[in-house]
């Protein structure tokens, strides 16, 4: 790492705005797109992330200035995975999507995914947790745990990584991660999160403070339709939730490309309909000079959610926490996949309400992890298994219409608990991906060694004492 690497990034401010970027004087064409001349001899490459045809206010694309244009040097083809003698898995996230994955109504929880046993950079240390649909279709979701301890730019192997079905939420849990992109750098670390957009090229690195050996540990959603999008705020008003002007979109930073230095060969693996194809290339795909436009990654702290809860009594549904939307959900209102988060906050202050979660049976499929801390829902402790609850870094599945709530210990416990002053929680930081698609859960999500199967015990032990109160 150089003395510039360490100086904190810059970026670019606003959801879905149109920005432009230059990484070197005078290379942004003004006035057109596709000028004969390009400034500083580079070539105009358009990436667009919707049809040309899109209604407008939903329109992506961003216009790239590089030194080479991304078709040249791709003669030598991609491989898939699957056919070449290579280290990278033949499947995206080691799961055949069409053959390892299974319908299981079951409520399921997992512990912490545990550190890769072998070394495994970003694209080897994926894991599939469940999914539906089909990205060839363009549709449906993936969701994917991440466990690894490598770079992937770290070896004479420099890998870099685009993906063509779908747009990834990356949520660290552990760990941050140097992301290097296209259009510019960005740094995300736990407590934050961000959006690589479908085709754009990327790389995932640790974010080390030192030279420690550390694994990186986190979450993914993708979305194999549309990208993401602010909630609408109806009744809100115009600001609060994630606003706008904390979305950070990394800024032009481009690489030196010399096709005669061999060291800046590497290989560009594409995720394609889930499997995993790779070519090698001559130089860095990291050559845009300058960019402009709104179909750009970006990431977001957290921590700057401007929460909006019940002041009187019952808390509102956990939509009212969402972060960000995916539309595409079969019916008006319905969202294919939701980003939601359970910040700190004051809880509902009456003293007849209860505050953690009721009990539930949703239309929608809920995968939650915990980033830190601890969920007020869930005790810490597991069941006869012993594989210790619902922990920071492991998740939960609670699939369509399939009984969740409270356990049993946490239900009794806020019951017999008084609300009459303010309280507020600060205790962990939770999320939900919630989705309308019914989902298949993977074979390693079924047999991984952290799935606790003794987890429905955790509802034993409600007693019957109609008509009597329970306390
Ligand atoms: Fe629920």
């Amino acid at each position: 790492m150089t003395a510039d690497d360490k100086e904190p990034l810059q970026y670019h401010r606003g959801f879905g705005n149109h920005i432009e970027s230059a990484a070197y004087p005078h290379s942004l064409p003004q006035g057109r797109n596709n000028p004969r001349l390009v400034p500083r001899g580079l070539y105009a490459e358009q990436l667009s992330g919707t049809a040309f045809t899109a209604p407008r206010c939903e329109n992506r694309r961003t216009w790239l200035y590089r030194m080479l244009p991304s078709v040249s040097s791709t003669s030598s083809g991609f491989i898939s995975c699957q056919d070449k003698s290579t280290n990278l898995p033949s499947f995206f996230g080691h799961t055949d999507w069409n053959h390892d994955m299974k319908l299981d109504p079951n409520p399921m929880r997992w512990g912490a995914t545990p550190p890769p046993k072998e070394g495994a950079n970003f694209i080897q240390g994926v894991h599939t947790m469940l999914g539906s649909g089909d990205p060839t279709t363009k549709s449906g979701i993936a969701v994917y745990v991440y466990a690894f301890d490598q770079d992937m730019n770290c070896h004479d192997e420099k890998m870099h990584f685009y993906n063509s079905d779908g747009d990834f939420l990356i949520v660290p849990q552990q760990s941050g991660l140097a992301i290097q992109t296209e259009l510019g750098k960005m740094e995300v670390s736990p407590g934050e999160v961000c959006v690589i957009p479908r085709g754009v090229v990327f790389t995932v690195n640790i974010l080390r403070d030192d030279d420690k050996h550390v694994f990186a540990r986190g979450y993914m959603l993708e979305i194999f339709r549309g990208h993401f999008s602010l909630p609408e705020l109806g009744p809100i008003g115009s600001n609060g939730l994630a606003n706008g002007r904390d979305f950070l979109h990394p800024i032009a930073h481009y690489d030196e490309v010399d096709d005669a230095n061999e060291s800046q060969s590497c290989i560009i693996v594409n995720k394609f309909g889930q499997s995993l194809f790779a070519r090698t290339n001559p130089h860095s795909p990291y050559n845009v000079v300058a960019w402009h436009g709104n179909y750009l990654p970006y990431k977001y702290d957290l921590r700057k959610f401007c929460a909006i809860n019940s002041v009187s009594y019952d808390h509102p549904d956990p939509s009212i926490y969402t972060v960000l939307t995916a539309k595409g959900g079969d019916e008006e209102g319905t969202a294919l996949a939701d980003f939601v988060i359970f910040p700190p906050r004051v809880m509902a202050t009456d003293e007849n309400t209860f505050r953690p979660p009721w009990f539930h049976r949703n239309v929608m499929t809920e995968y939650m992890g915990l980033i830190y801390g601890e969920y007020d829902a869930k005790k810490g402790t597991g069941g006869s298994d012993q594989k210790g609850g619902f922990v920071p870094g492991g998740s939960s599945l609670h699939s369509i219409m399939t009984p969740h709530g409270p356990d049993a210990a946490s239900y009794y416990e806020n019951v017999k608990k008084g609300c009459k002053e303010p309280t507020k929680f600060d205790g962990g930081l939770a999320f939900m991906f919630e989705s309308s698609a019914m989902c298949k859960v993977s074979k390693f999500a079924l047999n991984c060694e952290q799935r606790e199967t003794s987890y429905a015990e955790c509802w034993n032990g409600f007693k019957n004492t109609f008509p009597n109160m329970h306390v």
